[in-house]
């Protein structure tokens, strides 16, 4: 694997590029301090998913040991505070506004991609900064640092209160009064947007698969149905995942370092190629 010559073919593939999408996992937020899920070290590594992945086991989990959450849930919470987009979200938003990207779908809930620019993101599994009533389909996007710090005060009334004291001080719905919860997609529940990101795959003519291990469905068919649709496919993950075997470029490389690397080269090439 010649690492240069792959960042080469893939500048190549998207300097001809007019509609390509992103399908982004994890990884590439890793640079921005936010852990992923399956590397070692990562959330599911240091928490049971079953325990407070899905909305029933984190309520069960909350009622009967909310403390031995605590010192995670606030680790977590301050990544996301300190977390800004980093050269890899940027390098994405570059390539819209060169017109060669037009979507990003990502399973990531930290707004990043928001954040850096991109205007076409599709959240399959929610945004961490937008809350949703329980009980009706009212949302709202909520300012970062005020959100965080309401959530830290709620986690930290975890060790002294019980679950539905804090229930108490949980924001509530303004058009029907029941509590807001994070719009975000637990284990078993419904992802989000799921027909239009597989539309944008199946129109893309180029797949970005980058930082996602391709484990977790629907989201990981993504690349595949956009290859079957005729799409070249570059992945960006420094380790193995499914996705290598149908790449047309892959950059064993961490997103912020290739990705800037790949826009760059894209330039150049642009810069070579007279305007038509
Ligand atoms: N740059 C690019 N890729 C990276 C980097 C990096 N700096 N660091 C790690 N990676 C890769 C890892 O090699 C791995 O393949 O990112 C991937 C992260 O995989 P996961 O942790 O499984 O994250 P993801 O694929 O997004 O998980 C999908 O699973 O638990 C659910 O809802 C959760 O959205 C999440 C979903």
């Amino acid at each position: 694997m010649h690492i240069e010559r792959e960042i080469q073919k893939a500048a190549e593939i998207l300097a001809d590029a007019g509609n390509a999408v992103a399908s982004c996992g994890a990884g590439i937020s890793a640079e921005s301090g936010i852990a992923t899920f399956r590397d070692v070290g990562g959330v599911w590594d240091r928490m049971n998913p079953a325990e407070v992945g899905t909305t029933q086991g984190l309520i069960d989990t909350l009622n009967r040991d909310a403390g031995k959450l605590v010192p995670f849930f606030l680790e977590l919470l301050g990544a996301f505070e300190q977390a800004h987009p980093n050269p890899a979200h940027k390098a994405l938003a570059e390539l819209e506004n060169m017109g060669i990207l037009q979507t990003v779908v990502t399973q990531n809930i930290d707004n990043l991609h928001l954040e850096a620019g991109n205007t076409d993101v599709i959240e399959v599994h929610g945004n961490g900064f937008r809350l949703a009533c329980i009980s009706c389909s009212y949302t709202e996007s909520r300012d970062r640092r005020e959100l965080v710090s309401e959530i830290r005060v709620a986690i930290e009334c975890l060790s002294e209160h019980s679950l539905n004291t804090i229930m108490t001080i949980m924001p509530t719905c303004s058009r029907c009064g029941a509590l807001m919860r994070p719009d975000v997609v637990m284990f078993g529940e419904m992802v989000k947007d799921i027909p239009r990101a597989f539309e944008a795959a199946r129109k893309s003519d180029v797949m970005l698969a980058i930082g996602t291990s391709g484990v977790v469905y629907p989201a990981a068919y993504l690349p595949f149905e956009a290859k079957e649709a005729g799409a070249r496919v570059i992945v960006v993950n420094p380790n193995e995942n499914p996705f290598s075997q149908i790449s047309d470029a892959y950059i064993p490389m961490n997103a912020g370092e290739a990705m800037p690397r790949i826009v760059e080269t894209v330039k150049g090439l642009k810069q070579k190629t007279p305007v038509s």
